[in-house]
């Protein structure tokens, strides 16, 4: 077998065709369906997005009526789960509980689980309209605060503020949660995107997919890295400490968290909207200092990179933790929020893998020993 060529970790394998999304890597583009995610970023809610990932095209208005009723019916959690995630262990990562809690919902929704690919799981929606409910009690209980139930007159990411904080959130600040879940919603095939098709393709359900998804993302090297972004700001602390700080980070070989991308070899288009979205709620809340250290960060950083002709960019995550943090939302939530951002586009992966199944079983290449003869009794050191 030796020279026999592979591709580490996939990369680069085209395992499945799909019509989900299209990352244009060159040009710094990012399609759900067809439509730019400026688009839908400035003109579609949450809910209409959902609907997109999961149908396959916009809604009427009638659609997305009935679609966004059904979505908040179903936000609240049944008294089983509260009791479950109130017993949770309460120092556990949040992404912990939320990876069991899915699996949990599961033995609660009203139809028929199916083992199919025409079990329909886009009729209870929880594992898209519950996640914020789950997230925000096991912050709350943590911190010895009641449960909030949900609001139907709030929009997804609205009301994943009220019930975080039991605080209203204004216009403003609703619209803007609402759309960084969009800027989070789908990008092909990921890690967890790719674990949960993995799951899908053997016929297991939704739940377990979505389930194995969210304890794909918790790893570091996936979601993460706004939080990772957040402490770097912390660390470094004021404008004029930056210049300094990349310089020795980068003579120790660090990488620069939020910096760089594997597919995205120009700006990420959604790294543009965050920042505008950072810039907004910076003046709003009369507070620059985590705006002004990331544009510092960026400048010094491209600065270095475009001397080595190694041009780097920021990506999603190099301003959503920032925007989070002025939204009051924990920096230990933020890879949760990730999850709650990602599941339509799960889900829309999910169905799409099942309209066309294949189970995934690629091969590894053998590398140790085989016909070992067996060591004698007490002879195994
Ligand atoms: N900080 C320092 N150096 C970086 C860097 C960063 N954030 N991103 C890339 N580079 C370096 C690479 O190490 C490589 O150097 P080399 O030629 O000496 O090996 C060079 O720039 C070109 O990198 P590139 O091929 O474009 O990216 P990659 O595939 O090696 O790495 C990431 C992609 C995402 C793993 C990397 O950019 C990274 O670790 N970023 C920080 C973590 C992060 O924000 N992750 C979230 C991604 S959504």
């Amino acid at each position: 077998m030796a020279g026999t060529s592979y591709a580490k970790g996939l990369e680069g394998v085209i395992a499945s065709e799909s019509r989900i999304c299209k990352v244009d890597g060159e040009n710094g583009r990012l399609y759900y369906y067809g439509y730019r995610i400026t688009d839908l970023a400035e003109k579609a809610s949450f809910e209409e997005v959902t609907y997109l990932l999961l149908y396959g095209k916009l809604p009427t208005s009638k659609e997305i009526s009935e679609f966004s009723a059904r979505m908040r019916e179903s936000r609240d959690l049944k008294p089983p789960i509260l009791s479950m995630i109130r017993d949770f262990p309460r120092d556990s990562h949040p992404m912990e509980l939320l990876q069991s809690a899915i699996n949990f919902l599961s033995g609660y929704v009203d139809h028929k689980i199916e083992h199919s690919p025409t079990c329909n799981c886009r009729q209870t929606l929880h594992q898209i309209t519950q996640l914020p409910a789950i997230i925000s009690a096991f912050h709350r209980f943590k911190n010895e605060l009641d449960y909030i139930p949900p609001r139907k007159d709030l929009s997804h990411g609205a009301n994943f503020l009220w019930q975080l904080k039991g605080i209203e959130p204004d216009r403003e600040d609703g619209e803007i949660m609402d759309k960084c879940l969009i800027l989070h919603a789908e990008h092909s095939f990921n890690a967890s995107t790719f674990t949960a098709r993995v799951i899908a393709s053997t016929l297991s359900t939704c739940y377990c997919s979505i389930s194995g998804a969210i304890g794909s993302l918790y790893g570091s090297l996936h979601g993460g890295a706004n939080e990772k972004v957040i402490a770097m700001v912390k660390e470094i602390g004021d404008v004029e400490k930056v210049t300094s700080w990349i310089d020795s980070s980068l003579a120790k070989k660090q990488k620069i968290m939020g910096m760089g991308h594997r597919v995205y070899k120009a700006k990420d288009p959604r790294a543009v909207i965050m920042e505008k979205f950072l810039q907004t709620l910076s003046r709003k809340y009369n507070d620059h200092s985590k705006l002004e250290i990331l544009r510092k960060i960026e400048e010094v950083f491209r600065n270095r990179m475009e001397v080595k002709g190694k041009p780097i960019y920021p990506n999603v995550d190099f301003f959503s933790g920032a925007v989070y943090s002025l939204l009051d939302i924990p920096s230990n939530l933020f890879t949760p929020v990730f999850a709650m951002a990602r599941a339509p586009g799960w889900l829309a992966h999910i169905l799409e893998q099942r309209a066309d199944n294949r189970l995934f079983r690629p091969r590894a290449l053998y590398t140790g020993e085989i016909n070992l003869p067996w060591p004698e009794k007490g002879n195994r050191e």
